[in-house]
């Protein structure tokens, strides 16, 4: 039986009762976990019945990421997304009120333009629900590290590919492959985990990067497309369910198509509609027998008379 964040999370009090706080796994809880040898669970969710899917499959971590703009909103990269935007689904995500950690996605520009903003927009999505906050970027991004920090908000660091970056790095690319480039990967997360992020996301490097930057820093990796040697992998929702499965890099395994199922399923009904099979008479609320007649409909062609709402 492996013991994860989620797992450990006391269901009752010594005395049977539910415990009074809510039992959360928290940010504490994560960092504490590096060395288990239980590998971290984290899946992406953006709305409430995808928060109570995750959840209930018993993830540690909800990551209510900027992939939202392309996986819900349709947009072709996770630029289009605004704080706003974030604090909305992080909403939607907390007032299921999850067991695992929520983490809230800073999006492009909100901790890029001054300090302050950084910290009132982290604030946002603590104020939405989140319990944590994920930025993208490495040393260059120490300053607005530190700055939420100090506002008492735990940080996740995301270094390799950071997909606000898609334009200064010329695409979705695997980094790291460069020694320089791995070297610099290393040298960020160092940096972070001393600035005293709780966890980092390495996204897209090469297996022998992610080996080496989590055998080196005290604070969880949880990878995506980095590998079997993380302390944790993420997923997003809609890859993992087949959701989205209009592209699937490699690092993505289906563990559903509800895509196509979903197609099946509404073709199913448009059949049924123009076949005269639904609704069946178990699917329609009766009145008694009697009730037609009573109403005039049966053998009349007397119009019924429908009552007026009462004025405002
Ligand atoms: O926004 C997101 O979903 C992410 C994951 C891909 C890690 O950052």
């Amino acid at each position: 039986m492996t013991e994860s964040p989620a797992s450990r999370l006391p269901d009752q009090t010594a005395d049977g009762s539910k415990p009074f706080a809510p039992c959360r796994v928290t940010a504490p809880d994560i960092s504490a976990s590096k060395g288990s040898g239980t590998p971290l669970v984290m899946v992406t969710a953006y709305d409430a019945p995808s928060a109570r899917i995750v959840d209930g499959a018993g993830v540690d971590m909800i990551l209510v990421g900027d992939t939202l703009a392309m996986v819900v909103l349709g947009y072709d990269d996770t630029l289009q997304v605004t704080t706003q935007d974030m604090a909305h689904h992080v909403g939607a995500v907390a007032r299921t009120k999850p067991n695992a950690l929520v983490v809230g996605d800073l999006p492009w520009l909100s901790y890029h333009v001054s300090i302050d903003d950084t910290v009132r927009n982290a604030a946002a999505l603590v104020r939405a629900g989140a319990g944590a906050v994920k930025l993208e970027g490495g040393r260059k991004r120490l300053p607005a590290v530190r700055a939420i920090l100090d506002a008492e908000i735990p940080v996740m660091g995301h270094l390799g590919l950071t997909p606000q970056s898609v334009h200064a790095l010329g695409g979705f690319r695997v980094q790291g492959k460069e020694l320089e480039d791995a070297r610099a990967i290393v040298d960020d997360a160092i940096a972070l985990a001393e600035a005293g992020c709780f966890a980092l996301v390495l996204e897209c490097v090469p297996d022998a990067v992610a080996r080496l930057v989590t055998d080196t820093v005290p604070v969880p990796t949880v990878g995506i497309g980095a590998g079997r040697h993380c302390d944790g992998q993420v997923l997003v929702f809609h890859d993992l369910l087949g959701l989205e499965d209009r592209m699937r890099p490699k690092f993505v395994r289906r563990y559903a198509q509800w895509a196509t199922d979903g197609t099946d399923a509404v073709r199913c009904f448009a059949d049924d509609v123009r076949e005269g099979r639904f609704p069946s008479s178990n699917e329609t609320y009766h009145a008694a027998d009697t009730f037609p007649d009573e109403l005039r409909l049966t053998g009349s062609t007397a119009e019924v008379e429908v009552e007026e709402p009462a004025p405002a």
